[in-house]
């Protein structure tokens, strides 16, 4: 059993350890984090899988970015520690959260990643949407949350810096709601829901 919580400023040393642990070094010098400098995270949607023993186990994290004028989620980072992965906890994750998002309104997603994990959950190679480089082209993925929200999007990807989305999300992490109870979940019932959160 985990708790699922949304990321507290007090648990991001821990999550920054995970992600040092799982992924190689001078993760942070990728162009992917070139258009998270500077702009507040999608706070709702950060969230960390605590084990009943006390350790992250699992987190993820999101960012808005902008193509022309269209708004996009930014998917990652998200690690498992490696000693549980290969449990459904990436997966649980990936689907909650992307159920999460789809009910806040947001419209698309998309990462930089591997497409044969990210298929499975209906990711598809994003043709003419340009990370900036050096990013190979095969691992830049898209998934519509809302039908046709993709169609006519597509250009260089950019950091997101107009300040009525940027206000918008502060008053997201303002909301009290936001850090209330975490709540206990089972992955391997995927499907029952997080909850309210
Ligand atoms: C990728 C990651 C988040 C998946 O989480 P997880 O909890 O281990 O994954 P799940 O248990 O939900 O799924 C396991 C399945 O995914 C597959 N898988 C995991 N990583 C994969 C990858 N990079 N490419 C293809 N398949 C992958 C496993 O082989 C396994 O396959 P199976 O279901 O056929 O047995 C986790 O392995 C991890 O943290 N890896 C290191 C960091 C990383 O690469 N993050 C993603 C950056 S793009």
């Amino acid at each position: 059993m985990y708790d699922v919580c949304v990321e507290r400023p007090e648990d991001t040393p821990e999550v920054e350890a995970l992600y040092d642990l799982c992924f190689a070094p001078g993760r942070t010098a990728l162009s992917s984090y070139r258009l998270r400098d500077g702009v507040p995270p999608v706070s709702e949607l950060c969230l960390i899988m605590r084990s009943t023993a006390g350790g992250i186990t699992a987190a993820i994290r999101y960012w808005p970015v902008r193509i022309g004028d269209a708004l996009v989620l930014l998917l990652g980072p998200i690690a498992v520690h490696p000693t549980a992965q290969g449990e459904g906890l990436g997966a649980w994750l990936m689907v909650e959260n992307l159920d999460r998002a789809r009910a806040m309104g947001w419209a698309r997603v998309m990462l930089v990643g591997d497409a044969p994990y990210y298929s499975r959950f209906g990711f598809e190679k994003l043709d003419g949407v340009e990370m900036p480089p050096p990013t190979n082209p095969d691992r830049v993925l898209g998934l519509e949350l809302r039908p046709g929200a993709w169609v006519d999007v597509s250009g260089p990807v950019e950091r997101e810096t107009r300040p009525d989305v940027l206000a918008g999300l502060a008053e997201i992490v303002e909301t009290p709601s936001l850090h209330a109870d975490c709540v206990e979940i089972d992955p391997e019932r995927r499907g029952a829901g997080a909850g309210p959160m």
